[in-house]
C-alpha cells in the first residue's frame, strides 16, 4: 500500500509523511533526499551540471539507502553508495544544485526505479514531487500538499535553525523557494503537478495535526 505526498518545497511534506507513516505503522520514503544525494556526488565529483550523461551514471551507478538512528522508527540517514551524506545533502549549496540535477531526464529515470524497486517491497508513504503522477500512478491515497512562499520560507529558516544546517536568512529562503517552485514546475520532465486524483490540501494556517489526521483516516478507509 503506498501513500503519495506531493507538493513545492518546504509545503510540509516531511513532518508530515514521517508522522503519517509512523501512525500508519508504514515505512516512509523521502525521494527529495535521492535526487539530493545525485547532486552531492556530482558535486563531489565535480561532474559539471551540463554533462547530462555523466549525471545519469551517477544516478545509474550508486545506490541511495536509508538507515535508523536508533530506537527511531522513521529512516532519516541518507547513503549513496554506502557515503553517509544525512547532514551534508541539506545545505544551501544542495538546495540550489538539487533543481538542475533533477530536471535531467536520465536521473529521474535511474532514481524512479530505485523507488518504485524500494516502495514495493512494503507499505510506505512516499513523499515527493511525482509521487502520485510518475512513481506510483496507482497508489489508493494521493495528497498534494501546499502552503504559501512566504509560510513554507518560514517554516524552512525554523528547520534550519534547529538543524544548524543551511541558511536561516529569510530573504535568501524565500528567494531560493520560488526559485525552485520555477524550476520544479517548468521542467520538461515530470514538472511539480497534482495527480488528477489527488486531493489537495493547504497547509497554510492549518496545524500538522489536522493534515496527519486527515491523511491516516484516508489511508485506513
Ligand atoms: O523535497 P526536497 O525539497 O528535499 O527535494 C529537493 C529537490 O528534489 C526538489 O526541489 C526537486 O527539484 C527534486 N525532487 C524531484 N522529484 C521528487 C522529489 C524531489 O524532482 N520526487
Amino acid at each position: 500500500m503506498i501513500v503519495a505526498i506531493d507538493g513545492p518545497s518546504g509545503a510540509g511534506k516531511s513532518t508530515v509523511a514521517k508522522a503519517a507513516a509512523k501512525r500508519l505503522g508504514f515505512s516512509c520514503l523521502d525521494t527529495g533526499a535521492m535526487y539530493r544525494a545525485i547532486a552531492w556526488k556530482a558535486l563531489a565529483d565535480g561532474v559539471s551540471f551540463d554533462d547530462v550523461e555523466a549525471l545519469g551514471a551517477i544516478a545509474r551507478d550508486n545506490e541511495i539507502e536509508f538507515g535508523h538512528v536508533e530506537g527511531d522508527p522513521v529512516p532519516r540517514r541518507v547513503f549513496i553508495s554506502g557515503t553517509e551524506v544525512t547532514d551534508a545533502i541539506r545545505t544551501s549549496e544542495i538546495d540550489r544544485a538539487v533543481g538542475p540535477v533533477a530536471a535531467v531526464p536520465a536521473v529521474r529515470e535511474a532514481l524512479v526505479a530505485q523507488q518504485q524497486r524500494i516502495g514495493r517491497a512494503g507499505d510506505y508513504v512516499v513523499e515527493g514531487r511525482d509521487i502520485g503522477t510518475v512513481v506510483f500512478p496507482e497508489a489508493p491515497v494521493k495528497v498534494f500538499l501546499t502552503a504559501s512562499a512566504e509560510e513554507r520560507a518560514t517554516r524552512r529558516v525554523k528547520q534550519n535553525e534547529e538543524r544548524h544546517v543551511g541558511s536561516t536568512n529569510y530573504e535568501e529562503v524565500l528567494a531560493d523557494i520560488k526559485k525552485r517552485d520555477e524550476i520544479d514546475s517548468s521542467r520538461a520532465a515530470s514538472p511539480l503537478k497534482p495527480a488528477e486524483d489527488a486531493v489537495h490540501l493547504d497547509s497554510t494556517g492549518k496545524t500538522i495535526e489536522e493534515i496527519i489526521s486527515f491523511i491516516c483516516l484516508r489511508a485506513e478507509q
